[in-house]
């Protein structure tokens, strides 16, 4: 009887995920609710047919030497993969995959949830009623910014900025965006990245991390902002530069800024947790039990089907 492929799981998927590749590979799970620490993942990897992972471990070559020739797909449960050395992964020949539209609308709902927080300054209100600091209903209490009327800008224009665009209508808002590629978005306005800095009120970040989008967000780009905007950021940390950030929120430079990533995370700038005007939330856009399972289910029918010697479902562009 042929020996069946091996897996390396870096983290609990839901087990009805689990018992499917259960039925055809054996899986190496890592069980512990924390990351898989490097030196177990170096470890673990070695011999493994197909690697499942999350965007907390980076996937380098060093990990790729380590598992040797066996490795034929690394299996991101997540849509960015910027975690992995695609180029690398390439040249061995070895399949990499994400999960993209699954996510989609979680993430899409989630940015909507982040604008209407900090725009309407939810954190703030709900620390200070906790802190038992609220002294009752007042006209001029905690005002924030209606969103009707006013421009949403997108910057990148892909499948999950355009779930959000499809919602601005309801708000009442106007959309505006950037993009390298996408030149016509039916009901959206084509502008430069400045041109869109100094026009909207909402700025909402959906570009992958690349060289090119590193610190995009940076000082130099904050102060051509309104005074009286806000910053959304659902997509990867070091797109914004902190420090910078953490200052144009404690100089008013912007009103405000939601964020769901962070350069380095779990870790966060320290400037940015005392300041009221942030609104900080660990990495949540897809967290709902729908969003996550749909994304280990994808990630598990890419592994099934390259160690099947079919086509990747969703492979990286
Ligand atoms: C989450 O950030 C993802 O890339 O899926």
């Amino acid at each position: 009887m042929p020996t069946k492929p091996s897996v390396l799981v870096t983290r609990r998927l839901p087990s009805a995920v689990l018992e499917r590749l259960e039925s055809v590979c054996d899986i190496d799970l890592h069980t512990e609710p924390t990351a898989i620490s490097r030196e177990s993942l170096l470890a673990r990897v070695a011999g493994k047919d197909a690697l499942v992972c999350l965007l907390t471990e980076p996937i380098d070559t060093a990990v790729l030497d380590a598992a040797g020739p066996s490795l034929k797909v690394v299996a991101n449960v997540a849509v960015g993969f910027n975690n992995i050395d695609v180029a690398a992964c390439r040249s061995r020949g070895i399949v990499v995959t994400n999960t993209p539209d699954v996510l989609t609308n979680a993430c899409a709902d989630f940015t909507w949830a982040l604008i209407l927080a900090v725009t309407r300054r939810l954190g703030e209100g709900e620390r200070e009623l906790r802190d038992g600091r609220w002294k009752g209903w007042a006209l001029d209490h905690l005002l924030g910014m209606e969103l009707r009327g006013k421009q949403l800008g997108l910057v990148g224009m892909g499948r999950i900025a355009r779930a959000v665009a499809d919602k601005a209508p309801a708000f009442g808002m106007s959309v505006a965006y950037t993009d390298q590629v996408v030149t016509d978005v039916p009901g959206a306005t084509a502008m430069s990245l400045d041109r869109l800095l100094a026009t909207s009120d909402v700025l909402s970040l959906h570009v992958n991390l690349t060289p090119q989008t590193t610190r995009l967000i940076d000082q130099k780009a904050l102060v051509k902002m309104r005074r009286s905007a806000y910053l959304i950021n659902t997509s990867r940390g070091p797109v914004v530069d902190e420090a910078a950030l953490a200052w144009a929120l404690r100089e008013r430079v912007i009103a405000g800024a939601a964020l769901d990533v962070y350069e380095r995370e779990p870790v966060v700038h320290p400037d940015l947790l005392g300041l009221e005007n942030a609104l900080l939330i660990p990495h949540l856009a897809s967290a709902t039990t729908e969003t996550r399972t749909a994304m280990a289910d994808l990630a598990i029918s890419n592994v099934l089907a390259v160690l099947d010697g079919r086509p990747a479902i969703t492979p990286v562009p």
